[in-house]
């Protein structure tokens, strides 16, 4: 499985790299604080393992010399024939042709409290989409629940587009929801192409074969679907902060393909 390539950016306090087994602590009490969906363990080893074809980017405050967790997005790669039927429907990627495109769908995305609100997940995001347009994939989606409007605006910010609300896509009996009582609530799919100049070229090799490993999707197809983020049953229907954070950005993205993101 692919990883994010580590990210040897140590500007200020802030330090981007994937998630690895040491982390999975943090990331599961990470998790639990910041979702109101459970997860099991098998999710986070497979999120710090790089496994299932799940990789990951967080960000670690490194003041004091040692690691903190403060956010991560974790992501997996799928072909379109392993996604739902009903989430391509609304995405226009129904066709037979899109069988063998590749998709980046987002598992989970957070920035732990205290370090919210100063650029981070759109850091994340940004690096994902790069690293997406990388992979190959043509498509990046995920779910939101209709609450959330954080993450709702975030995304939107972000050039999502919202295609689809369906109805009773979530259920919750975390009791972490906004009502405990209440298990069923409406998910929003959001959506967003990738962007083709994001793609970078490796040399003349991968551009001869590009086309069937655009063909094929950068995987092979392996019997997985969306199994690590069904949060229920199918639908029925700083730091300096912000001057910091876009130095950041532009660092990571000249330290990984050699040029800014313009
Ligand atoms: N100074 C002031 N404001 C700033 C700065 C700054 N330097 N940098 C960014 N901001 C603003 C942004 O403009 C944005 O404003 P908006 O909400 O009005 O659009 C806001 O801060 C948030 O942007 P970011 O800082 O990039 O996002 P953040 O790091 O705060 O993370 C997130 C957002 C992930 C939604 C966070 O609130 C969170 O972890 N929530 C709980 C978990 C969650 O809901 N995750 C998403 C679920 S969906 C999924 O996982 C697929």
């Amino acid at each position: 499985m692919e990883s994010i390539p580590v990210l040897d950016m140590k500007k200020g306090q802030l330090y981007y790299r994937p998630l690895r087994p040491g982390d999975f602590a943090e990331l599961k009490a990470a998790h639990l604080d910041l979702f109101p969906i459970d997860y099991d363990d098998g999710f986070f080893s497979k999120a710090v393992n790089g496994m299932a074809r799940i990789f990951s980017l967080a960000a670690f405050d490194i003041t004091g010399g040692c690691e903190k967790l403060v956010g991560f997005v974790t992501a997996r790669l799928v072909p379109m024939s392993e996604v739902e039927k009903t989430d391509r429907q609304h995405m226009g990627v129904f066709a037979s042709s899109w069988n063998s495109v590749s998709a980046v769908y987002i598992l989970t995305l957070g920035v732990v409290p205290g370090y919210q609100k100063q650029g981070i997940a759109t850091t994340l995001i940004g690096q994902l989409e790069q690293h997406s347009a990388n992979l190959g994939a043509r498509v990046m989606f995920f779910h939101v629940i209709t609450y959330n409007e954080p993450a709702v605006r975030l995304y939107t910010r972000c050039h999502f587009r919202c295609v689809a609300n369906l109805r009773n896509f979530y259920c919750i009996k975390s009791g972490r929801q906004p009502d405990p009582r209440r298990t069923r609530w409406d998910g929003f799919l959001f959506m967003k192409w990738v962007p083709m100049e994001l793609k970078v070229s490796t040399g003349p090799v991968m551009e001869a074969i590009a086309p069937i490993r655009n063909a094929w999707g950068t995987c092979w197809p392996f019997a997985c679907r969306q199994l690590f983020v069904s949060p229920g049953p199918p639908p029925e229907s700083s730091i300096e902060p912000q001057l910091q954070l876009s130095q950041t950005t532009t660092s990571i993205f000249r330290r990984l393909f050699g040029r800014g993101r313009a």
